[in-house]
């Protein structure tokens, strides 16, 4: 059995395999309300043969949202949008998961396809930005933000809790807390968005302060038997890279000791001077030594797509599970390939008897014999 299709268990829950989709924001959402895209597109990932599959980045506030387009959880009738979407994921096999996070001072910006830059100061479309200090991120993210009062960090760490909350009641196992990828959280860790003189700025310490409390407060209301998570940066690719780590480690050990039940370890994508070096598998080195630093499990991805890369990651304990995000866009039973070149060719394996059944006769598109 190779190693990327065994169980993994994480409090009560027990997935049926080491692959997860990872969040993806599809833009799509009209005041945050999901429709018949998501359903149809959560469905069909679930059905797939992932053991996970994660919503996308759902905004805990109409202002934590990166887009106009994206996902909420700050109403009830969202939360029953995504009681929905829970319930088809699970009928499908698959442990239905949430990212739920803040997007900082990158929100307010326009649809990646329709330049992925920050909606212009005076369009109707946009929204003041919040972060922990007033900086710009830059590039085409040019918007200034306005600075947190200790207030506003009381809010957003409520609207974080009150999104647990409906995550919990609409059905969700597995609940990600976003505090990577530059948005709200990930900027007050970061040096490069956070130059407050408070309890919330300076020194690492007082950086990880509000993913600490943040943290804290959802614990509270996530039922203790099922999985807490968190999508963290640990690192920037910005030529300071080793002290990033070491702080990043000494963070999570403290969301470990906190409550924290297992870290996606990603990318902090605070900076446009991070020179994030692609490459299959080229973020799996950091995974393992997190993992091995923190004794904590970890989830990672990004380019994790290649068979060998992504069964070698799990057999070689870099990682608990697998991120395969962009190869499910292209093919939903993208589980269904991995199978097939880690040697496992029955469908029955990966797939439902309704597509199963089928496909052990078929030999693929142009070569024949489908019967
Ligand atoms: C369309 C799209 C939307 C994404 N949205 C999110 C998101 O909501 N939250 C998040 O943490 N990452 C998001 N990501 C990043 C993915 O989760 C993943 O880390 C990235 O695509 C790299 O994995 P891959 O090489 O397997 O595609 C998104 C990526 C894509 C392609």
């Amino acid at each position: 059995m190779p190693a990327l299709f065994t169980p993994f268990s994480l409090k009560d829950v027990t997935l049926r395999n080491r692959i997860a989709v990872p969040p993806m924001c599809q833009y799509r959402a009209v005041d945050g309300m999901v429709n018949e895209w998501h359903d149809a597109h959560y469905a069909g990932l679930a059905r797939g043969g992932a053991g996970l599959v994660i919503i996308e980045a759902t905004a805990v506030s109409p202002e934590g949202r990166i887009t106009p387009g994206c996902t909420g959880l700050w109403n009830d009738a969202q939360a029953q949008g995504m009681a929905r979407i829970a319930a088809r994921i699970k009928a499908a096999g698959a442990t239905p998961g949430i990212q739920i996070g803040h997007a900082g001072r990158k929100a307010s910006a326009n649809l990646p396809w329709e330049g992925d830059d920050h909606i212009a100061d005076g369009d109707p479309r946009g929204w003041t930005t919040i972060s922990p200090s007033a900086l710009v991120f830059g590039g085409g993210l040019s918007k200034m933000p306005r600075e947190m009062t200790l207030a506003d960090i009381d809010r957003v760490r409520g609207d974080f809790v009150a999104a647990a909350r409906r995550a919990r009641d609409a059905g969700f196992e597995w609940l990600e807390l976003h505090f990577a990828h530059g948005y709200l959280a990930q900027s007050f860790f970061s040096a490069h968005a956070n130059q407050r003189t408070d309890m919330y700025g300076g020194s690492a310490e007082n950086r990880g302060r509000f993913l600490l409390e943040t943290l804290a407060a959802v614990r509270e209301v996530w039922p203790e038997n099922l999985p807490l998570t968190a999508r963290f940066g640990v690192i920037e690719f910005d030529g300071r890279d080793e002290q990033t780590l070491a702080e990043s480690i000494e963070l999570v050990r403290k969301m470990h000791a906190g409550g924290l039940d297992m870290l996606n370890a990603s990318i902090g994508f605070s900076t446009i001077e991070g020179r994030t070096p692609w490459g299959s598998g080229f973020l799996a080195p950091v995974a393992a030594r997190v993992r091995q630093e923190t004794g904590m499990p970890v989830a990672s991805g990004w380019c994790m797509d290649d068979p060998q890369v992504a069964e070698r990651a799990i057999a070689d304990g870099q990682m608990d599970l697998v991120m395969i995000a962009r190869a499910h866009l292209a093919n939903p039973h993208y589980p269904y390939a991995l199978a097939l070149a880690l040697g496992k060719e029955d469908p029955a394996w990966v797939l439902p008897p309704s597509y199963a059944h089928w496909l052990s006769r078929y030999k693929g598109p142009g070569k024949g014999a489908a019967q």
